[in-house]
């Protein structure tokens, strides 16, 4: 009998949804251009469900029935170029092409809108949950024709994780918005990690803890408004120990943090968008501070710290204040995320329900979180909610935590730990409800040196000011 549907790329991602799939009770086609990795994939887990297995390219399109669904999991960029040219040939009208691997939307985009002149369909596709969520149930966010949906869509639901019983899989909308979505997803994720490791930070230097001790807060976190993944593995990497050393693993690790780029795209995308996510931006360029070497090295001696010593009488309070401010710069990093969502569906006309993608990320993907079920909340109550941030059940969470917030920026300032995500995050807040924001000056500025010209409060129309002449004011 033929396979529903059919993997190609068979490295541990695509092995493991591979998996999934038979796992499911779908008769599954698998392919890798060595086929070392396919043989081995039927070896050792052949009896979890039916596979075929296919040497060639040719074998494997043969394998599938119509339309056929053919998932690729290869490196983004010109592998999945590569494979995609093809396998084109061997498809006909109608077929479905999944990219499954964390491509930028530009490339989706191209992608999709060639694959529709032949009568293709192409569907970028985020899959979040890292090696154990593609075997167990990732949270999927695939864009392309809401027409391949109708085929491909119960296979990809029966695959995810599921909160509640709900599949953390939905139509996300056209041509890149699953990996547009996925692409934001993983620049939270970055907020995330970096709100967490500033947390951490702080708790550390301030009430000389141990990491495994830290751990435990983390732990205790966990069974509150917090409780996330990241937050339960981060108890786990405070809590381990280094065999070689006996020392914390995290004191043995160099303070480096990688990236391989989709923090990055996030960022990039947002400046063209014009929509500020601060916090993504800090935790990205935090980790490029990390890796800065050379200016690390050579800054470490020569700036003075001139900081405050740290006193805390309450210590509880203060772990308490540190939780406020972690939570209240998470909903600001969501705040930013969903917004530059919002942003996009409008410019490329997605129509992307926000709350739907908060309900997908309950479950599977790596910043799965119990608030996340309060944002679905919060979007349907108000599917136009202007920011997250004014929700009326997010607004009260945030206000009853801002002075906490205040407490850790301002002492972290003055006990020189760097916080950028933390306090930027605050900074953000405070712009947001400001009557006045000194752009009014910028204004002026950009009037005095190259006649931008500046609106009224108090009149329509458009003014400058005559700076060099009599200082008067003209109608532009
Ligand atoms: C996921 C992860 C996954 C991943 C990224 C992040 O949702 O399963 O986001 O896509 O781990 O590759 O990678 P970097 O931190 O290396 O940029």
């Amino acid at each position: 009998s033929l396979a529903q549907i059919g993997v190609t790329g068979l490295a541990v991602m695509g092995r493991n949804l591979a998996r999934n799939f038979a796992r499911n009770g779908f008769t599954v086609a698998v392919h890798n251009r060595s086929p070392q990795k396919m043989t081995s994939l039927i070896e050792e887990h052949g009896d979890e469900g039916d596979f075929i297995g296919c040497e060639s390219l040719e074998d494997f399109v043969a394998a599938l029935e119509r339309p056929r669904k053919v998932v690729i999991m290869v490196q983004a960029g010109k592998a999945t170029d590569a494979v995609i040219d093809s396998l084109v040939p061997l498809l006909d009208q109608g077929d479905i092409i999944v990219d499954a691997g964390n491509a930028h939307f530009p490339d989706t985009r191209r992608r999709e809108a060639a694959l529709k002149e032949k009568g293709l369909h192409f569907v970028g596709s985020g899959v979040s949950g890292g090696e154990e969520g593609a075997l167990l149930g990732p949270s999927i966010m695939p864009g392309g024709p809401a027409e391949s949906y109708e085929t491909l869509g119960p296979i990809l639901e029966k695959i995810s994780a599921k909160v509640d019983g709900v599949p953390c899989c939905t139509h996300v909308g056209p041509d890149g918005a699953g990996h547009f979505v996925k692409m934001v997803h993983n620049g939270i994720e970055y907020a995330d990690m970096q709100l967490i490791g500033e947390a951490y930070q702080l708790l550390r230097d301030g009430l000389d803890l141990s990491p495994s001790e830290i751990g435990d807060i983390f732990a205790d976190w966990n069974k509150g408004d917090l409780e996330s993944f990241l937050i339960e593995i981060t108890a786990e990497v405070l809590k381990q120990v280094d065999s070689r050393t006996g020392k914390p693993l995290v004191d043995v690790i160099v303070d480096q943090a990688g990236q391989k780029g989709t923090g990055r795209w996030t960022v990039q995308s947002a400046l063209d968008l014009g929509v500020p996510v601060t916090g993504i931006a800090e935790a990205t360029f935090a980790r490029a501070i990390s890796s800065q070497l050379a200016q690390r090295e050579a800054a470490r001696d020569v700036l003075s710290a001139s900081t405050s010593e740290w006193h805390i009488h309450n210590r509880e309070g203060f772990i308490e204040d540190v939780r406020l401010a972690l939570y209240a710069s998470k909903v600001v990093a969501y705040a930013q995320g969903f917004d530059q969502i919002q942003a996009a569906s409008e410019e490329y006309g997605w129509n992307v329900d926000r709350g739907a993608m908060a309900r997908i990320w309950r479950g599977g993907c790596i910043i799965r979180a119990r608030f996340l079920n309060r944002i679905t909340e919060a979007y349907e109550r108000d599917g136009e909610l202007a920011s997250l941030l004014v929700d009326p059940y997010f607004a009260n969470e945030v206000s009853a935590g801002v002075g906490a917030w205040r407490r850790v920026v301002s002492m972290a300032a003055l006990t020189g730990v760097p916080t950028p995500a933390f306090s930027s995050s605050l900074a953000y807040y405070d712009a947001l409800r400001s009557d006045r924001l000194p752009a009014a000056l910028i204004q002026g500025q950009r009037d005095f040196f190259g006649a931008h010209t500046y609106k009224r409060v108090d009149a329509e129309g458009t003014f400058h000011t005559l700076w060099s002449g009599d200082r008067s004011e003209v109608e532009a």
